[in-house]
C-alpha cells in the first residue's frame, strides 16, 4: 500500500498544460493571469474584489495591516494554524483567545459575552475550521450590534455555503482570506487571496502587496512613489494559471470530499469514533476530524499515530492550541479558560481526506483505524 497522507493535491494534465502555456508566454509574474485569477475567485465567492498573494499568511498579514491598529484587541480561536493569530501580532495588536464550540469553531456566544464586558475590543478573527463555515446569522448580529471588524479566515473553506452565504463573499465580514497550499481544496503550490467588498480596503491591499508603491497616470513614465511601508507578497502568473485550472474543478473536488465524509460518517455511526460533526451541507470538508475518548481505551493517541503510520496511513492533528505554544506562553498566554478546546485537543485527530483518496484506500483507513483502536 502506498503511503496515504491526510491531505494532498489533485493535479491533472489540464493543470500541467496551463502552467506550460504560461511559461511560454511573455509574463511569468504580474501579468494577465493574476488579474484573471483574482476576478475568477471574486466571482466564485460572490465578492466584489480579490487580491491574490504569495500565501495565506501574507493574506492575513495584509488584511491585518488594513483592518487593525497597534494595541487593538482581537478575539480569536486557539483552534487554528499559527498564522491566524500571528497576523494579529505582526501588526502589534493583541490576540485574545476564546474557547471553541462543539463544532471546532470559535464560540460566538462567548465572544458576545466578552464584547459586552469590554467595549474596547476591536475585531473578531473567526476561522471556518475544517471547511465548516462560522454561523453567519450570529456573525451578522455581532457586527450589527457591537461595531466590530470581522475577518473570516476561510483558508479551509473555499466552496462552503451557509444558508446561501458563500465562504469569501464577505456578506457578514470585512475581509476573508484563503490559502492555496497543496493540502487545501485548490492549489497554486503556495498562494493565498483576500476577498473584500470595500473598494477602499481593496486599494490599500493592492498597494501593500507591492512595497507600498503607487504609480498614477499624471506621473512621469519612470516615476513611482512609495507612500507607506509595504511588502512583496506578489503571486506569479505561473501559480495563477494553475489556480485558474484548479478552480474549474473545485466543485467536483468538493463533491468528492463530501462523498468521502458521508462514507466516514456511516462507518463511525454508533462507534467509539465520533465525527466532529456529521454531514450537514455547510462544510466543504478540507478536513475530516474525529474525536476518540482515549481514557476509555488501552491505546494512547501517540500509539495510534505510530501504529497507523506503520500501516502507511498519515494521521494529522488539527490543532495544538495556539495559546499553549512556547512563543505564546512567553508572551503570557496559555492559562485561558478553554475547557472545550482542551478536551477537544485530547481527543481529536484528522483522517485522510482528499479528492484522489480511492474507495479501497478509504476502506483500508477505516478498517485499520478500528483494528488499531481495538488493540
Ligand atoms: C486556518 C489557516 N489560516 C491560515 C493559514 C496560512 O496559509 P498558508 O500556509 O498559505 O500561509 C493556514 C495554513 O495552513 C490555515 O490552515
Amino acid at each position: 500500500m502506498n503511503f496515504i497522507p491526510y491531505g494532498k493535491q489533485s493535479i491533472d494534465k489540464d493543470d500541467i498544460d496551463s502552467i506550460i502555456e504560461t511559461l511560454k508566454s511573455d509574463f511569468l509574474t504580474t501579468g494577465p493571469k493574476v488579474k484573471e485569477f483574482e476576478e475568477a475567485i471574486a466571482n466564485y465567492c460572490g465578492a466584489k474584489y480579490c487580491v491574490a498573494v504569495a500565501n495565506g499568511t501574507g493574506a492575513l498579514h495584509l488584511a491585518s495591516l488594513v483592518l487593525l491598529e497597534k494595541g487593538d484587541k482581537v478575539l480569536t480561536t486557539p483552534n487554528s494554524f499559527l498564522a491566524t493569530s500571528n497576523s494579529i501580532l505582526y501588526v502589534g495588536a493583541e490576540p485574545i483567545f476564546v474557547d471553541i464550540a462543539k463544532d471546532g469553531n470559535i464560540d460566538l456566544d462567548l465572544c458576545e459575552s466578552k464584547l459586552k464586558r469590554d467595549s474596547s475590543i476591536k475585531a473578531i478573527y473567526a476561522v471556518a475550521f475544517s471547511g465548516n463555515m462560522v454561523n453567519q446569522e450570529k456573525l451578522k448580529y455581532l457586527r450589527d450590534n457591537y461595531n466590530i471588524t470581522i475577518l473570516e479566515d476561510n483558508a479551509h473553506s473555499i466552496g462552503a455555503v451557509y444558508n446561501g452565504v458563500k465562504a469569501g463573499s464577505c456578506i457578514n465580514s470585512d475581509c476573508s482570506i484563503f490559502s492555496f497550499h497543496p493540502v487545501k481544496h485548490l492549489t497554486t503550490g503556495e498562494g493565498g487571496a483576500i476577498t473584500v467588498n470595500s473598494k477602499d480596503i481593496y486599494e490599500k491591499l493592492l498597494t501593500l502587496r507591492g512595497h507600498g508603491m503607487v504609480k498614477t497616470p499624471d506621473m512621469k513614465p519612470w516615476e513611482y512613489e512609495m507612500r507607506e511601508l509595504g511588502f512583496n507578497y506578489r503571486i506569479t502568473d505561473i501559480q495563477c494559471a494553475l489556480g485558474l485550472s484548479q478552480l474549474n474543478k473545485l466543485d467536483s473536488f468538493i463533491d468528492r470530499r463530501v462523498d468521502i465524509a458521508k462514507k466516514y460518517d456511516m462507518a463511525f455511526e454508533d462507534s467509539i469514533v465520533k465525527p466532529l460533526y456529521s454531514y450537514h451541507g455547510k462544510s466543504s470538508y478540507h478536513l475530516y476530524v474525529v474525536q476518540v475518548d482515549f481514557s476509555e481505551l488501552n491505546i494512547s493517541k501517540e500509539e495510534l499515530f505510530i501504529k497507523m503510520r506503520e500501516r502507511s496511513i498519515g494521521l494529522q492533528l488539527h490543532y495544538i492550541p495556539i495559546n499553549k505554544q512556547p512563543y505564546y506562553k512567553s508572551l503570557g498566554y496559555g492559562d485561558e479558560n478553554t475547557p472545550i478546546m482542551d478536551n477537544y485537543y485530547s481527543e481529536c485527530f484528522s483522517l485522510p481526506m482528499f479528492p484522489k483518496l480511492s474507495d479501497s484506500e478509504q476502506d483500508y483507513v477505516i478498517e485499520s483505524l478500528f483494528e488499531v483502536l481495538n488493540g
